[in-house]
Parts: C-alpha cells; sequence; structure tokens
C-alpha cells in the first residue's frame, strides 16, 4: 500500500514491548511519530533509539506519542532495550513493536525490496490529531536520522495548523515565517499578526514567529 501526505494513517493491532498497541487508540488525540528500524541489536538503530528517548520532553512538549517498529520479536526488543539504556545512558520511555509477521511494515510499505527483501528501512510517519500523515520521510538503513529535523518540521507543521503561516528554507525555531499566500485581507491580517508584517513581494510576506 502506498500511503501518501494527507492520508489517514491506517490502523492496526500489533504486539510490542510494552504489550498489545491498538495504534489509533495509543495515538488518542495527539500527534504521533511511528519509525521503522531494520533490525534489532545494530547499531544505528541503537543509536536513535537512544537519541529519541533523550528527546522525551521535547516530544511531549509538542504533544506527540513516539512508537517504533522492528520485525524482531518482543523477548528480543526487550533484551536490546536493556543494551540500548546502558550504552547510550538512558531509559527507552516508549514502545517499539514486535512486527515479526510484517502486517504493520506492509501497511506502512517500510519494506522496499530492491534494498532489502526481509527488512525495512528506516520509514518515518508524522501523524496529526485527526490521524493525517503529514510527514513521510525514508533514509537508507546506513544512515541515521536527524531528529532536530524531526522537531523541527513538527513545530513548523503546528505553526501551520494553528497560525496560518508556513516556514522557509532552513528555518529554525524563533525565525520569522511567512504567510500562507491565500491569506489577503488587511482586517484579518492586521488581526492574526499583530507584531506586522514585511511584503518583500506581494507573495513573500514574513512575520516574527507568531508563538513567541
Ligand atoms: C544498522 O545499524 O542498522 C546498519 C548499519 C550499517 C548498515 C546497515 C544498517
Amino acid at each position: 500500500m502506498t500511503l501518501r501526505l494527507g492520508d489517514i494513517a491506517p490502523d492496526f493491532e500489533q504486539d510490542s514491548s510494552v504489550g498489545k498497541i491498538k495504534f489509533h487508540e495509543f495515538l488518542g488525540d495527539g500527534w504521533g511519530v511511528l519509525f521503522s528500524h531494520p533490525a534489532d541489536y545494530t547499531p544505528v538503530c541503537t543509536t536513535e533509539l537512544g537519541l529519541t528517548a533523550k528527546l522525551k520532553g521535547e516530544f511531549e512538549k509538542r504533544g506527540v506519542k513516539v512508537i517504533a517498529l522492528s520485525v524482531d520479536d518482543v523477548e528480543s526488543h526487550k533484551g536490546w532495550i536493556k543494551d540500548i539504556n546502558e550504552t547510550q545512558n538512558t531509559t527507552v520511555n516508549f514502545p517499539i513493536l514486535a512486527d515479526g509477521d510484517r502486517k504493520v511494515s506492509q501497511l506502512y510499505d517500510m519494506i522496499h525490496p530492491n534494498a532489502s527483501e526481509t527488512v525495512t528501512v528506516r520509514s518515518l510517519f508524522v501523524i496529526d490529531p485527526k490521524k493525517k500523515v503529514r510527514l513521510i520521510i525514508t533514509y537508507p538503513a546506513s544512515t541515521g536520522r536527524n531528529f532536530d529535523e524531526i522537531l523541527r518540521v513538527i513545530d513548523s507543521l503546528q505553526l501551520t495548523d494553528n497560525y496560518s503561516v508556513a516556514t522557509p528554507g532552513n528555518w529554525k525555531d524563533g525565525e520569522d515565517v511567512v504567510i500562507v499566500p491565500s491569506l489577503k485581507d488587511e482586517a484579518v491580517l492586521k488581526e492574526k499578526f499583530p507584531k506586522g508584517y514585511k511584503a518583500v513581494r506581494p507573495y513573500l510576506r514574513l512575520t516574527p514567529q507568531p508563538n513567541k
């Protein structure tokens, strides 16, 4: 199944390191990050999961629940989590799905047969409170993801939803944002952007980040 931005994230039930997970129920009415790993006891995945655990506060601040996936079984996950905690100096504080039957991997198209027939690539999905897929990234197995970038995209998506702004290339939290082109009414602009805005061109209008 090919998933695209704006699609509803498919629901599923699967075992995990913390017991059976019903995905939509797990997400509740908040945001979610679902990300896959090629296999347990692999070096890159170990660092990624350690990093994610250390970013717990950052995900919580944004109302995001995190859930990982690997195609090994629950017992293997439990042993691996012990290793991650020891080697990465942290405590894994989110579930890891045990997708031995590849149910979720197939549902989310995480196996790319020309890369590997058996294990998942590094897929990552950001899902919004309406269960819509808002970000899809796919990294090769040999490249660990940049979790600062994932938080940056979540910040951008939440700004768009809450303030009718978009974020420029290489934008970082605290920098100016752009007003979405569909907003044209001067009275609305004044009300939404009390700090004012600069029109570099009629279609390129910059305003200070509204929630700062
Ligand atoms: C891994 O740690 O998952 C990995 C490392 C090297 C190549 C492919 C995967």
